[in-house]
């Protein structure tokens, strides 16, 4: 029997020299680890009580918005700055690689919704914490968030050591 780490391919050297690039482009590729993937993530939100999913740009996008679907969510689009029509809240934050601004739409979230944040990969936690104050700048409360593969060396989880943080691989 499969697992989701059976899918993830690990790429040397990108985008940088020394980044060990963990590839879910590769859960993709194969539609059981695709399934698989979905499955997993869904289990970790079992007994959790939400209103709506919001994933990250852009990897976050492709597990995020199945989960939604299938769970009969809504799902809000965290996006990279610029790319967003309407008003939005923004916020900027450091990557394992570099820095980058994310948006969300004002009207996305809800005084009040329980929220939860989704993405494939959590390295520093720098990405999810700024979606997540996105969020509750819009009134909402972050009640979860979720990963397809957590990467334990850099300490997401520790940094973001105020919110309930589950992962569905985990690489050092
Ligand atoms: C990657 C990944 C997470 C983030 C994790 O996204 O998908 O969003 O980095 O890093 P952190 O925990 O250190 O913040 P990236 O910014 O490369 O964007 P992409 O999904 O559009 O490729
Ligand atoms: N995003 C940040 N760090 C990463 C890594 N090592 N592999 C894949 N995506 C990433």
């Amino acid at each position: 029997m499969k697992t989701v780490a059976d899918y993830i391919k690990t790429i040397p050297d990108f985008p940088k020299p020394g980044i060990l690039f963990r590839d879910v482009t590769s859960v993709l590729d194969d539609a059981e680890g695709f399934k698989l993937a979905i499955d997993e993530l869904d289990k970790l939100l079992d007994g959790v009580d939400y209103d709506i999913i919001a994933g990250v740009e852009s990897r976050g996008f492709l597990f995020g918005a199945p989960l939604a679907y299938n769970n009969d969510k809504p799902f809000a689009l965290v996006r990279k700055k610029g790319k967003l029509p309407r008003e939005t809240v923004e916020e900027s934050y450091s990557l394992e690689y570099g820095t980058a601004t994310i948006e969300l739409h004002k009207d996305a979230i809800k005084p009040g919704d329980k929220v939860i944040i989704i993405d494939d990969l959590i390295a520093t936690g720098g990405t999810v914490e700024a979606a997540a104050k996105l969020v509750e700048r819009l009134g909402g409360e972050v009640v979860k968030m979720i990963f397809l593969i957590e990467l334990t060396d850099l300490k997401g989880r520790e940094y973001l050591k105020n919110y309930d943080v589950a992962s569905v691989v985990q690489y050092e």
